[in-house]
Formats: structure tokens, C-alpha cells, sequence
């Protein structure tokens, strides 16, 4: 087996995740590459220590630059709040690292760009943390719509929708708030969760052409977690966007934090010729499925629990028995996976560097379109 030594920056949400995929692939999945925590990097000191305590790295950094500088160090995890990301990844870069980075990419296409052209330059391997491509469900939707049983898609629908900014007393920026502040990252609910829906849907349906959106900021001014002052608030709290996708099918995307009683409900249903899929994120290992070809008295939505073994739903033989779910954290395990698989193969796993920055676009798009108020074409990677 060959070593690949880690160094992982930032230790909150995402360095948990991705820290439990590195501590898991290798006992579940056959890989040449099996990780090494080798370095835990965080600004904060004691946070950094623990983390390194309670996941078993072999040492700790607080500054980003000396953990790029180390020579025991193949690959660099970018788990930062998404104004480090343009920065660490560049660096990384030029250092001859390779790279996984959270998404969104960057704060926006230009400071995506930037990334692009580092890790083409310095051909190291690049990844995009988008995971929700490989939960089994939605893994599983990509096939269906591959072996064309859908026919021509005609509708997209997605949405994100979150409910915890909803008072106004919630402050804005720092440590855990950095999302609503704008400078850290870049835009509110557009970059933070509608990414994801628009990540699946150029995997699952193609490229998007142009967009007509909207967005509210329904609260305008916080007070500002660093400089305890009452700030202006420059994120968007929620937006609605109309789409076209290059394939003709329409679509509409909804992303907000101002939906009372949700948490994380992300979704997607689209309608083709033959066939309609949905999923779920609260309901993450079932796949709604509706053929219109099915015998006419058995015609009707089917609940696939993508749980089966035998090569029928996909990563499923890695784990238990068929009937057995997994759950979100697995997304992770199955992304590193297909990161190592790929480095062993010399097939980039997919979202690379520059396939994210389709997505990064579309953000782009939709965020000018609602600041000008009329349809805006997606510019073309
Ligand atoms: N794929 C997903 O489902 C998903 C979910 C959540 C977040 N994210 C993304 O992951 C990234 C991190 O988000 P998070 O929720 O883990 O954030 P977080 O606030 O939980 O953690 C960020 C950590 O980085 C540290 N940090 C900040 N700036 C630093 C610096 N310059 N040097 C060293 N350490 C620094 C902080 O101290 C903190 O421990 C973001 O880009 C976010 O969009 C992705």
C-alpha cells in the first residue's frame, strides 16, 4: 500500500467530516493509497489540539504556509471558510501539493479561476468537495438518466432550504458566522447551499445556459461578531431562480434559510419523457421512481431503498447487508475513495478543479441576474 501523508486545514464541520473518511476508506474500501493523518492545521491553537487528540493526527500547525512547507506532506485538505480557499489552494499548488478543497470552489468565478489555472499549471491532482454527488441515491439517479430510461429530461427541480438565520439577533461573521458575512464568503444562500443543487444538476442533466433570478436579504443590518458593531449585511438570505439547461429542459432552483421547520431539505425531481426521479436528503437512501412504461394497474411511484448489494446500487457492497442504510458522512468516505481510486488509475475523480468552476458560473449568473433584474447567460467553461 502507498502512504499518502494529509495535512487538513481547518477543524470544524468539514475537518470532522472529512477526517472520519480518511480514518474509514481504507477499511472498507480495496485502495492502493491509504491516508495518513500526518498534520491537523488550524488558526485556533487548542481547537487544533484536541482535534489532533480525539482523530489521531501526528502533529499540529496554526499557520497554513508552514504546513504547505512541509516535505512530509502529499496532499492538502482545504476545510476553511471560503475566502482561505483561493489562497491555501494556490500556495498548495506551486508547492507541488495535491488538493481537496470544500466547496464552493471560491467566492466567485474570478477567484475560482485563479485556482484553475495553479493546479493546471502545477498538474496536481484537484478535487472539489461537492459529495452529494456520491450519496448511493443520487449516484443511482445518474445511472437511470445514463441508460437513457427517462427519455428527454423536460423539467429540473431543486431546492435547499434551511431555517436558522430567521431572527435578527443571530450575529453576522467569525468563527461559525463567517456565512453570513460576505467578505468571507462571497455570497449568502447562492454559493453556501444552492451549490450544491446546481453541482448535481450539470452532473445529472448537463449545462445550464442562462438564468433569471431573484434574491432577498430579509435582514439588513447584524452585529458583527469581530468588531461588535451593527453592520450592513451583504449576503443573500434567499434566492429563486428560473434556468435553462443547454439540453432544453426548464428548471427552477429555490435556496433560502428563512423556511421555518426546515433544516437541510435538499431535493431534486426531474420529469422525463418516460420517467420521473426524485430524492431527498432527509430521506437520503430512497430514490423515488415513476415509469409511465410500467403495466397500467402497477403504474405508480416507486421508493427504491438503495441498499442492495450485487452491483445494482452503487458503493452499497462496500458496507453492510442489502436492507442496511448509510447515511450522510459516507458521502465523504465515497468521495476520498474515488479521489485515491483515481490517483491510482490516473482518472481524475470528478468534480475536478475545473469542473467546479461550471458551477462556481452558474453562482455568478444568478447572482448578477438578480442584481440587474433580467435573464443572464452562464459563462462557458
Ligand atoms: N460539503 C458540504 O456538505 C459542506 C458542509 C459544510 C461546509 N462546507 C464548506 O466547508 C468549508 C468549511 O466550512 P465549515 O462548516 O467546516 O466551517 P467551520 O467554521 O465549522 O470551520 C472552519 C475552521 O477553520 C478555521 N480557520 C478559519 N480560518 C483559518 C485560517 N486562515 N487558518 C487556519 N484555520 C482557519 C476555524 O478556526 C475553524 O475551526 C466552507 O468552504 C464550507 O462552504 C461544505
Amino acid at each position: 500500500m502507498k502512504k499518502l501523508n494529509i495535512g487538513l486545514v481547518g477543524c470544524g464541520f468539514m475537518g470532522r467530516a472529512h477526517s472520519n473518511a480518511h480514518r474509514k476508506v481504507g477499511n472498507f474500501f480495496d485502495l492502493e493509497y491509504q491516508p495518513v493523518l500526518k498534520a491537523i492545521c488550524d488558526f485556533n491553537e487548542e481547537r487544533a489540539k484536541s482535534f489532533a487528540a480525539r482523530w489521531g493526527y501526528e502533529s499540529v500547525e496554526t499557520d497554513w504556509k508552514k504546513l504547505i512547507a512541509r516535505d512530509d506532506i502529499d496532499l492538502i485538505e482545504i476545510c476553511l471558510p471560503n475566502n482561505a480557499h483561493a489562497e491555501v489552494a494556490i500556495a498548495a499548488a506551486k508547492a507541488g501539493k495535491m488538493i481537496i478543497c470544500e466547496k464552493p470552489l471560491a467566492r466567485d468565478g474570478k477567484e475560482a479561476e485563479g485556482m484553475v489555472k495553479a493546479v493546471e499549471k502545477a498538474k496536481v491532482p484537484n478535487f472539489v468537495s461537492f459529495n452529494y454527488r456520491r450519496v448511493p441515491a443520487v449516484t443511482l439517479a445518474k445511472r437511470l438518466i445514463e441508460e437513457g430510461r427517462l427519455g428527454r429530461i423536460f423539467h429540473y427541480r431543486a431546492k435547499f432550504l434551511q431555517d436558522w438565520t430567521i431572527s435578527k439577533d443571530v450575529p453576522q461573521g467569525g468563527d461559525a458566522l463567517w456565512r453570513l458575512d460576505v467578505k468571507a464568503a462571497g455570497s449568502g444562500v447562492t454559493g453556501d447551499l444552492l451549490a450544491h443543487c446546481i453541482d448535481t444538476a450539470l452532473w445529472l442533466n448537463g449545462s445550464i445556459e442562462k438564468v433569471n433570478a431573484m434574491t432577498e436579504t430579509f435582514v439588513k443590518e447584524r452585529v458583527h461578531q469581530l468588531t461588535g458593531k451593527v453592520q450592513k449585511v451583504g449576503i443573500d438570505d434567499a434566492c429563486a431562480v428560473l434556468a435553462r439547461f443547454a439540453n432544453g429542459s426548464l428548471a427552477t432552483f429555490e435556496s433560502t434559510r428563512y423556511a421555518r421547520g426546515h433544516k437541510a431539505l435538499n431535493t431534486f425531481e426531474i420529469n422525463g419523457e418516460h420517467a420521473s426521479i426524485a430524492w431527498d436528503l432527509h430521506d437520503l437512501h430512497r430514490l423515488a421512481y415513476f415509469d409511465h412504461r410500467d403495466e397500467g394497474k402497477l403504474r405508480g411511484w416507486r421508493s427504491i431503498h438503495v441498499t442492495d448489494h450485487g452491483g445494482d446500487h452503487p458503493y452499497m457492497d462496500k458496507w453492510w447487508v442489502p436492507g442496511l442504510q448509510i447515511g450522510f458522512e459516507h458521502s465523504f468516505v465515497h468521495q476520498l475513495a474515488d479521489f485515491l481510486q483515481g490517483l491510482a488509475d490516473g482518472k481524475p475523480a470528478s468534480p475536478t478543479f475545473r469542473e467546479a468552476l461550471e458551477t462556481q458560473y452558474v453562482c455568478d449568473a444568478i447572482l448578477r441576474s438578480a442584481k440587474l433584474g433580467k435573464w443572464e447567460k452562464v459563462k462557458r467553461v
